[in-house]
C-alpha cells in the first residue's frame, strides 16, 4: 500500500507516455515523493482501460493525486492545451514510438511522435510564456549512437541506424537548441536499454523471460528470435526513472547518459534467462538454421526467424555513465541478476493468474 504525502504537495508533474514502462514507474516514484501527477495517454490506451492502464493499476498509481489526460504529443493544439490547464513544474516527455524494428515499418509516425512531439512541447512552453517555471525532460536514447564504437558517453559521435534513432536524435537536438537559444530548462536523458517486469513483451528481454516462465507449464513450440549477436547494456527501469528525476533537480539543465556499464549479447541474455530456471541451452548450427536445444531433453527451445532481423542492426551498445555519477551522484542499485529474477517471477505470477482465468 502506497501513502501519499497529501497536504505537502509541492510540485506538479506532467508525464507524457505515462502508460508505458517508464511512465508508470516514474508516476509511482513521483507520487511517493509527494507530487501531484498528470499523465498523458493516447486515446487507444485510454479506452482499452484494462490493457492500456494495466501498468498504472499494477503500481497503484490511479488515485486522488493522479489525473489522466487523453491526447497525443504529435497534436500541437492538444499538448499545448494540456500544458496550459495543468500548469506543471516538470514535464517528462516519455511518449514515443519506442520499438526500433517497428520504426522501419512506420518511419513517418516515428518522426511525428518522437521528433514533432518534443518540438510541440517546447513551442507550447515558449508560446505560453511558461519558460520561467517549467523544467522539461526529454527521453533521448542510446539508439542515437548507432554504429559509433563502444563505450559511448555524452561526448561520443552519433550515427543512428534506424528511423527510431534518427527521430530521437532530432528530438535531442531540438531540446538542446531550445535550451541554448531560448534559455528553456531542458535536459536530455540518454538512456541505454532498461528492462523490468513491466517491459513490453515485444522487446527481446521480456519475450524471452515470458517464454522461460511458460516452460514450467509444459513444452510447446520453440521461441523465435532474430539476431543473437547484438550486444546491449541492460539496466533496470526502476533505477533509470530515479535518474530522470535527479536530472530534473540539478542546478543546471544538461544531458546525461544513464547506463549499467555492463554489456551482454542477446545470446548471453537468453542463456542466463534459461539457466535461471535450470535449463541449459546447447546451440547447434549457424545463421538462420541455428537452434537452441535443451541439453537434457533435446527439445528445441529457440529457433531463428528472419522476420525479427532488422534492415540495419546496431551491434554494440555499452554506456559510460560517469557524468551522471559525478554530477548527480546517480548509480544503479538493481543488478542484472535481480532484474532477471524479478522479470521471471512476475511472468510466473501473471501466467498463473491467467491460468486461473484472472489474467
Ligand atoms: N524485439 C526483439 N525481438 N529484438 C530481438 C529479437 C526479437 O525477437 N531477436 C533478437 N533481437 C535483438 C534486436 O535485433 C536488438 O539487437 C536487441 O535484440 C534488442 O532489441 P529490443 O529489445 O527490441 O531493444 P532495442 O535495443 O532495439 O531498443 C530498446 O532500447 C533503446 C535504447 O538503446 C528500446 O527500448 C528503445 O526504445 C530504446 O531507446
Amino acid at each position: 500500500m502506497h501513502k501519499h504525502k497529501g497536504a505537502m504537495v509541492q510540485k506538479k508533474a506532467l508525464i507524457t507516455g505515462v502508460a508505458g514502462q517508464d511512465g508508470a514507474y516514474l508516476a509511482r516514484f513521483l507520487l511517493d515523493k509527494g507530487y501531484e501527477v498528470h499523465g498523458l495517454v493516447r486515446w487507444d490506451s485510454y479506452v482499452a482501460k484494462r490493457d492500456g492502464l494495466r501498468r498504472l493499476n499494477l503500481l497503484e498509481v490511479l488515485g486522488p493525486y493522479f489525473s489522466i489526460h487523453y491526447g497525443d504529443v504529435s497534436d500541437a493544439h492538444n499538448i499545448a492545451s494540456v500544458i496550459k490547464s495543468t500548469k506543471p513544474d516538470e514535464i517528462y516527455n516519455l511518449a514515443a514510438l519506442s520499438h526500433v524494428q517497428v520504426s522501419f515499418d512506420v518511419p513517418a509516425s516515428s518522426f511525428d511522435i518522437n521528433a514533432h512531439g518534443i518540438l510541440n512541447i517546447l513551442e507550447a512552453v515558449r508560446c505560453l510564456d511558461m519558460e520561467e517555471r517549467v523544467r522539461i525532460y526529454q527521453a533521448s536514447s542510446s539508439e542515437m549512437f548507432g554504429k559509433v564504437p563502444a563505450p559511448q558517453n555524452e561526448m561520443s559521435a552519433m550515427q543512428p541506424c534506424s528511423p527510431y534513432g534518427v527521430s530521437k536524435l532530432a528530438g535531442y537536438h531540438l531540446a538542446r537548441l531550445y535550451r541554448e537559444s531560448y534559455g528553456l530548462w531542458v535536459c536530455n536523458g540518454i538512456l541505454f536499454n532498461h528492462e523490468s517486469p513491466l517491459r513490453g513483451e515485444d522487446f527481446v528481454t521480456h519475450k524471452v523471460t515470458r517464454y522461460v516462465a511458460e516452460l514450467e507449464h509444459g513444452y510447446q513450440k520453440p521461441l523465435s528470435l532474430g539476431n543473437l549477436e547484438a550486444i546491449r547494456d541492460w539496466g533496470d527501469a526502476r533505477d533509470y526513472v530515479r535518474g530522470m528525476w535527479m536530472m530534473m533537480q540539478a542546478e543546471e539543465p544538461d544531458d546525461f547518459v544513464l547506463a549499467s556499464g555492463q554489456a551482454l549479447s542477446v545470446r548471453a541474455f537468453v542463456d542466463a534467462a534459461f539457466s535461471s530456471l535450470g535449463y541449459q541451452i546447447e546451440w547447434r548450427g549457424s545463421g538462420l538454421d541455428e537452434l537452441g536445444v535443451d541439453a537434457e531433453t533435446g527439445n528445441v527451445l529457440v529457433k531463428i526467424d528472419e522476420a525479427f532481423y532488422r534492415p540495419l542492426e546496431l551491434d554494440h551498445l555499452l554506456g559510460d555513465a560517469s557524468k551522471a555519477k559525478d554530477i548527480l551522484a546517480w548509480k544503479p542499485e538493481i543488478g542484472f541478476e535481480q532484474m532477471l529474477r524479478d522479470m521471471i517471477e512476475h511472468d510466473r505470477k501473471i501466467i498463473s493468474l491467467e491460468g486461473n482465468g484472472d489474467g
